[in-house]
């Protein structure tokens, strides 16, 4: 890579260009927009489908698409099954390292069996096509087997994310109703067990639909097992039910493939649905090109499963284009801040995927942690979750990179299941900037009117176009999919991704964060309403508004102003309280990071509280409009 200074860009040497999968952006850019769905259909190619589609979307019932319509498919047929009739046979798709130094490695050979095998014991569980079970493990390789195993028998997976609390694990079991639940005893953080078979059991006790709870030993600690509904998972796959083999089932292209809970401006989170046909193409295209996967890759995208950076570009496009991935358990900074360099020169990493908040947190440490390593290995880096500052990036660029390494920093959704604003390794890169529209995406960023902004002026994002990737609804609530994105551009037909950007005179788009009540704390998305009702839920808070606040390591952190019940005042002691309140209610990621009493909320005169105002004041600029307010 070269910088140029006078352009304020970074250039792909020839070799990245010559070598790429994807040698040339504007031409095919414009063909993807011409012809959409044949660019997708020749994608669509790259997979093995057990019949091919009658039509690339169906759009009679907007804004649910149905992407290959009539076409049959199971994603874990391309993520493992076609890879054992060719040399990946015995290739490694999985390289996982504990916290505690445990390494356990797989072929695609042995991928398979235990994937199988777990497929088997969920069929003697009763699991059967349709039903949605909820896995809430740590990171280990059995909670990737989990959710492979769901995928082959048509089941449908609901991942929760393992640092959530009892309560809501128990929302998300509820909504999902599910009968069977994977967990296990343990996993390693830190050096501490995180003793999520006792978060499990807290969640079931008001779950009526749990019938089943299958767990996995990972840490040996003593947990509390229910008599005729938990079974330990190394029992069950001793038994002769527990075949390593296990037909793959043949599924619609609209399948359900997962639920995903994610946080939106209004009340509980919502369940996405993602589908085995459309996601699998988004995915595995989108990795393909903008990762520029080769076949000899080790890959390591250092999300959680939890979140869908985990779903699509840790465990299922990976697997798709059969890449080497490697997973690691625990905190990144232990038992010191090489951890992550460590690995990546043990292991001969040539990918890394991440986000800028966990950049930022070893950064802190220094650069010498990092080049007692060589990391001589690394091709490509990636970054997801919020915008990456650009001191971040030209650390990431240049200590961890070494100036050799393109950045893709790419910007996309829960909703999206994939890239939709991001560079290719071709093109010149501007730190902090998430480029350009992938394949097949009109972007548009747009003022009140709903016209295109000019260049440089800030607006909303807006997707103009339909991709394959896009979630097929939400469950059990159809019309919340329409109201949360599709209703303000109703009549354009575009959909709402909640988001701020501009774009500049170069046609690069700058992602500038969340226009709505969507707060991102260190990439973790979180609800103002979800955290507003945790802390009411407090005996002493009658009300309460949170907002986002510019944090050093977190990118934004949660600042919270509470209204106390009538004779209460507030002190530190209470503040701490609250906040380890919501804590447990929600998790340790949704902790405000500060309480702030007050008497009042500034309201509209409909009563919505206007956290613009109260962002504005903390921040000392101009409140704005206030003509809404109430006296
Ligand atoms: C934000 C995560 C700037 C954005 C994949 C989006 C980003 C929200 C970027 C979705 C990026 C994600 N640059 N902002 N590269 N990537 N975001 O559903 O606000 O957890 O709307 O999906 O994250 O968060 P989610």
């Amino acid at each position: 890579m070269t910088f140029d200074e006078k352009t304020n860009m970074y250039y792909p040497s020839e070799d990245i260009i010559e070598n790429a999968n994807v040698k040339e952006y504007e031409q095919l850019y414009k063909y993807s927009i011409e012809n959409r769905d044949a660019f997708w259909a020749e994608q669509a190619e790259h997979l093995q489908w057990y019949k091919k589609w009658d039509k690339v979307v169906d759009e009679s019932n907007k804004p649910f698409y149905k992407w290959f319509a009539g076409g049959k498919i199971n994603v874990v047929h391309n993520a493992i099954d076609r890879h054992l009739a060719t040399p990946n046979r015995n290739k490694l798709a999985l390289i996982w390292e504990g916290e505690n130094g445990d390494v356990r490695t797989y072929s695609y050979h042995a991928l398979n069996r235990e994937v199988s095998k777990f497929a088997n014991i969920l069929k003697s569980m009763g699991v059967k096509k349709g039903e949605i079970v909820t896995i809430y493990m740590p990171q280990i390789p059995e909670q990737i087997y989990a959710m492979l195993a769901c995928a082959k028998i048509g089941a449908v997976h609901s991942v929760v994310y393992g640092g959530f609390s009892h309560e809501a694990l128990g929302d998300r079991v509820r909504d999902a109703e599910s009968r069977v639940v994977v967990t296990a005893d343990g996993g390693y953080r830190r050096g501490k067990v995180i003793d999520l078979k006792s978060i499990v059991n807290d969640a079931i006790d008001n779950c009526p639909t749990v019938e089943v709870v299958i767990t996995v030993k990972r840490t040996a600690h003593e947990v509390v097992m229910v008599n005729d509904r938990d079974y330990w998972y190394h029992d069950l796959v001793s038994l002769p039910i527990a075949s390593s083999v296990c037909e793959t089932e043949q599924l619609d292209a609209n399948d359900p493939l997962f639920l995903l809970y994610t946080s939106g401006s209004t009340g509980k989170p919502k369940g996405l649905i993602h589908s085995h046909g459309g996601y699998s193409v988004y995915t595995s295209t989108t990795h393909r090109m903008v990762f520029d996967i080769k076949p000899e890759d080790r890959y390591w995208c250092a999300a959680d499963p939890g979140w869908i950076t985990g779903h699509s570009y840790l465990v299922y496009s990976p697997l798709m284009n059969g890449s080497t991935i490697f997973i690691y358990e625990g905190a990144p900074n232990h038992p010191y801040p090489n951890r992550w360099w460590s690995m990546i020169e043990k292991y001969g990493i040539n990918i890394l995927y991440t986000s800028p908040t966990a950049l930022r947190g070893l950064m802190r440490y220094g650069d010498s942690w990092v080049k007692k390593h060589d990391l001589s290995s690394l091709r490509l880096l990636g970054s997801v979750g919020e915008a990456i500052n650009p001191e971040t990036w030209k650390w990431y660029y240049s200590v961890v990179g070494n100036e050799k390494c393109p950045i893709m920093d790419t910007w996309w959704q829960t909703e999206t299941g994939g890239f939709m604003i991001t560079p290719l390794p071709i093109i010149p890169l501007k730190p902090g900037s998430a480029s350009k529209p992938f394949f097949g995406n009109e972007i548009g960023i747009v003022n009140e009117h709903n016209q295109e902004v000019a260049a440089g002026e800030e607006g909303s994002l807006v997707i103009k176009s339909i991709w394959p990737g896009l979630a097929t609804g939400i469950y059990n609530d159809p019309q919340k999919f329409i109201d949360t994105y599709w209703k303000k551009y109703e009549k354009e037909g575009w959909y709402e991704p909640g988001d701020s950007a501009k774009r500049d005179s170069d046609g690069y788009i700058w992602i500038i964060g969340r226009s709505d009540d969507v707060i991102k704390v260190s990439g973790y998305r979180l609800g103002t309403a979800e955290v507003e009702s945790a802390l009411v839920n407090h005996p002493s808070v009658v009300e309460a508004a949170v907002i986002p606040l510019p944090h050093k390591l977190k990118g934004n952190a949660i600042h919270a102003f509470v209204i106390l019940n009538n004779g209460l005042t507030g002190s530190k002691e209470l503040a701490t309280e609250i906040k380890n309140h919501v804590s447990k209610m929600m998790g340790p990621i949704a902790k405000p990071e500060e309480i702030i009493f007050t008497d009042t909320l500034p309201k509209t005169r409909s009563g919505k509280i206007m956290r613009r105002v109260l962002k504005a004041r903390a921040l000392g600029l101009d409140e704005g409009d206030l003509s809404t307010i109430e006296e």
